[in-house]
């Protein structure tokens, strides 16, 4: 069978970091460096705080941009008293059209586990939104040889009772812990394998859907870098965080394919 294509994906994670009027200007000084010919090559996403993502809508549809809103996690239930948390509903609303779940900042500072991600996911998926599931080992994992069975773990869980048409739609990152905000980029041979080892483990399960699923690499990405890693086979896009602070930064990625 010919290779499916899959559109690239490039998220730049905002993390914590600016308040909305920084976030409206950040994303228009994006589009000011991309052309139609990026947009048609790659598609590009921006990961605001929660409360950016209603001037970021604006600004999206005021200059009508091909940009996507992502956003950075969510609460798995559609409403209830959950004080302090943000509902699938309330995102689709905010023409978000990712969610990030399961970052590993989430996973360690908030102790967020591959069933609640899980959980998460389909919350996304029944508003509409596609999850974009974050995976990934830590150095001692890595170290003591346990990678691939760790994120192997990880993937079987946040995909667990999902149809296989819904895998299909859903993008996965890999983010090697010890890769993020560190400065220390996986080599691209170790990210296509891990992530190939990811598309084997959806296919065992869900056929043909493994094709279309974009697995996406996380964890020091920057315009010197990405080019290497874009050019593997099994790797679909990136999400960047560091880098994406400076829209020229991440510009530079997104175009990485120039
Ligand atoms: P980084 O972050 O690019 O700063 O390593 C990536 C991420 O956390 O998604």
């Amino acid at each position: 069978m010919g290779r499916v294509a899959r559109k690239p994906l490039m998220v730049g994670n905002w993390k914590m970091h600016g308040t909305y009027f920084e976030a409206m200007q950040w994303v228009q000084a994006l589009s000011y460096r991309l052309d139609p010919a990026d947009y048609d090559r790659v598609e590009v996403g921006v990961a605001p705080s929660f409360t950016s993502l209603r001037s970021v809508q604006t600004v999206v549809q005021m200059d009508d941009l091909p940009i996507r809103i992502v956003a950075q996690n969510l609460h798995w239930a559609p409403a209830g008293a959950y004080t302090g948390e943000i509902s699938a509903t309330m995102l689709a609303k905010l023409s978000v059209s990712y969610a990030i779940v399961g970052h590993s900042e989430r996973r360690h500072e908030s102790g967020e586990d591959d069933r609640l991600v899980n959980r998460k996911a389909r919350a996304a998926l029944s508003a509409g939104i596609r999850p974009i599931v974050a995976v990934g080992e830590t150095a001692e994992e890595r170290d003591s040889g346990r990678a691939e069975e760790v994120v192997g773990r990880q993937v079987s869980t946040c995909l667990a009772r999902m149809p296989s048409e819904h895998v299909a739609g859903l993008v996965v990152a890999y983010e090697p812990v010890w890769a993020i905000g560190t400065g220390r980029t996986a080599r691209p041979s170790v990210a296509q394998e891990m992530i190939l080892s990811i598309r084997e483990r959806v296919r065992s399960r869900h056929g043909d859907a493994a094709d279309e699923l974009r697995i996406i690499y996380g964890g020091s990405i920057n315009p010197g870098n990405v080019r290497a890693l874009m050019a593997k086979r099994d790797i679909d896009g990136g999400l960047i965080g560091g880098a994406s602070l400076d829209p020229a930064t991440l510009a530079a990625c997104v175009k990485y394919w120039m």
